[in-house]
């Protein structure tokens, strides 16, 4: 026997309850986000490289060391998409859809693919569900955008989800916030842990994540980047709180939540699930104002998130799933009938009725048997008599004219 192969590290096969339970989320996102207005966009699993590299950001961990990119063949770079907002971007530029009303509302469901170390929750190919408005930068876009995830995490009764908030003002304003934080805590280098003192060039931010003593004490002085926003995204920011507030939805603000992603302007936000482990963070997005631009539109705002599929339903109860239902379940009692029952299956199902018919080979008794675990509703049963039809609920049995199946289908013996 030749060696057994195996799926790659970090991915998954879908099957059985799974897939069903992937299903059905998926109709709950559909249902939710068209409601809303957003129609279902399906872009291409690979793109070029460069529109990763401009639009992610070539300094993120996503561009420097996730991305399976690949050469084509005639020496142009493509890549396995990391993400979908720079392709749903693409896709509005290539597609003139600036001069549809605006916004934009697009969304989709589909896997992506990031070269990280798999471990629970963090896959190598993983899907998403994400929703995009693109061309308006009315903070209502902003605020219904994050309703709708939390409605979606709501309606599949994910677990201990919690939403933090932010505003990311302007790169410019970012990394100018950035060089102060730096001389901030290298002011203060001797009262920080080492590992934050270590990281001080590299990362600055992370400093408000360390559980360290000292280095608490000096971060709940530090400067904050909300406190060095423009006038017009503080203002911005706050029309987006008050919609969250008049809707009812609860938040905190969470001036050190930093995304892994450069696009962000003004608004970003998180969920997450205390219900998972480290990998917590179930869904996030935020406002991206410079995106289309940046590869090679005109200046657009956007809006939008993404969450991850295998998280959703990790952090929520196991729906009970019902197998599908078979109407009919067509058996025969030799191989010379095997042409009639393939053909009375087949009709009965262009009529538009769930209709199966015996593929194994099995005899009549495992025929039988096996209709009864598809949970069939009626079993035509051919033999040399002619045929009979079994209603599996009340267990009457009649020999009927092979022709009135699909009569009685749909009256059952009456
Ligand atoms: P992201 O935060 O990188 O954002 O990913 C969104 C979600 O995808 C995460 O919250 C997580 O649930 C899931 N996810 C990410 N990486 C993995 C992985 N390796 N394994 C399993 N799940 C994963 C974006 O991708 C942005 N495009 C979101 C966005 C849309 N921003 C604006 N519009």
């Amino acid at each position: 026997m030749s060696r057994r192969l195996q799926a790659p590290r970090g991915t998954f096969d879908v099957l059985g309850d799974a897939a069903q339970a992937r299903a059905e989320l998926e109709r709950v996102a559909r249902q939710i986000l068209e409601r809303a207005g957003y129609e279902r966009a399906e872009t291409p699993v690979f793109e070029a490289t460069e529109l990763f590299a401009r639009g992610v950001g070539a300094s993120t961990d996503i561009v420097q060391k996730e991305m399976y990119s690949f050469d084509d063949g005639g020496g142009r770079s493509l890549t396995l998409r990391p993400e979908g907002t720079a392709p749903i971007c693409r896709a509005y530029i290539e597609h003139g859809m600036h001069k549809r009303p605006q916004p934009v509302k697009l969304w989709y469901m589909g896997p992506f693919f990031r070269a990280e170390a798999p471990q629970a929750g963090r896959y190598r190919q993983f899907a998403q569900i994400g929703a995009e408005a693109i061309g308006s930068d009315d903070p209502a876009v902003d605020a219904e955008s994050i309703l709708l995830l939390a409605e979606l995490l709501e309606a599949v009764g994910a677990r201990e989800t919690r939403l933090r908030i932010s505003s990311l003002g302007t790169p410019a304003m970012r990394a100018a916030y950035r060089e102060e934080l730096a001389a901030y805590l290298r002011a203060h280098e001797h009262e920080l842990s080492a590992e934050v003192r270590g990281r001080i060039e590299l990362n600055p931010l992370r400093a408000f994540d360390a559980d360290h003593p000292g280095t608490r004490r000096v971060m709940d002085a530090a400067p904050r980047l909300l406190d060095r926003l423009s006038p017009e995204d503080v203002e911005h920011f706050g029309a987006v709180r008050e919609l969250l507030d008049a809707a009812g939805l609860a938040y905190e603000i969470d001036t050190t939540l930093v995304r892994g992603l450069d696009y962000y302007t003004r608004t970003v936000f998180e969920f997450t699930s205390d219900a998972l482990g480290a990998q917590s963070g179930v869904g996030g997005g935020g406002r991206y104002d410079g995106l289309v631009e940046q590869i090679g539109g005109p200046p657009t705002p956007g809006m939008g998130w993404a969450a991850g599929v295998e998280r959703i339903l990790l952090a929520s109860p196991p729906r009970p799933t019902a197998p599908p239902p078979v109407d009919l379940y067509v058996a025969y009692a030799k191989a010379e009938l095997r042409h009639q029952a393939f053909v009375l299956a087949a009709d009965a199902r262009r009529a538009g009725w769930a209709a199966q018919v015996e593929l194994g080979g099995r005899s009549l008794k495992g025929q039988l048997k096996a209709a009864g675990r598809a949970g069939a509703r009626y079993v035509a049963i051919l033999g040399d008599e002619g045929m009979s039809l079994k209603d599996m609920e009340s267990g009457e049995q009649r020999v009927v004219p092979p022709d009135t199946v699909i009569h009685h289908l749909k009256n059952g013996f009456a």
